[in-house]
């Protein structure tokens, strides 16, 4: 008999992965963080903003309010899968400064660059979980790849919000 056996892999969830999946879990529940502190921030400026101008505004992020807490969701799920624990609201750390109201409600231009802030900084932290994950855990990847294609549709929508903006002389 071969003194070779083999092994069964269990890829992520092997007992020697430990220290990647515990690893991915961090990175997970800071996008899961991230996700919540945009649904909270779409709902609040989605409400206040004022304004002829404000409609469009308003109706994009109602609607990015469902998909964002989607994500949380799946970031959720995805923490339980790897024996992760989600946490409470205890753990939670506010970060969005930049998505807090405008003074004036009729500031579109601020909730605008708000916006293409958080989904930046999102764009960012999932290009890196998908760059962590690449070779080692690739259900996390593939899923994060997915959200990922979602925020860059936000940002470009916002980008496009913008530059209508600037063109007016507004921004
Ligand atoms: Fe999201
Ligand atoms: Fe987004």
């Amino acid at each position: 008999m071969s003194e070779t056996t083999t092994k069964q892999s269990k890829g992520i969830f092997d007992s020697e992965n430990k220290e990647d999946r515990e690893k991915i879990v961090g990175l997970l529940t800071k996008a899961y963080w991230m996700e919540i502190e945009t649904v909270i921030n779409y709902i609040t400026n989605s409400v206040n903003v004022d304004g002829i101008r404000a409609q469009e505004i308003r109706e994009s992020l109602a609607e990015d309010v469902q998909e964002e807490l989607g994500h949380a969701q799946q970031f959720a799920d995805r923490i339980k899968e790897l024996y992760g624990v989600v946490p409470g609201s205890l753990d939670f750390t506010p970060e969005q400064s930049f998505l807090q109201p405008a003074e004036r409600q009729t500031d579109l231009v601020h909730v605008i660059r708000g916006v293409i802030e958080a989904e930046t900084g999102a764009i960012e932290h999932y290009t890196r979980i998908v760059e962590e994950t690449d070779g080692i855990d690739h259900v996390t990847q593939d899923m994060v790849i997915a959200i990922l294609k979602d925020e860059q549709g936000h940002r470009r929508l916002f980008e496009g919000f913008l530059r209508e903006f600037e063109s007016e002389g507004k921004a």
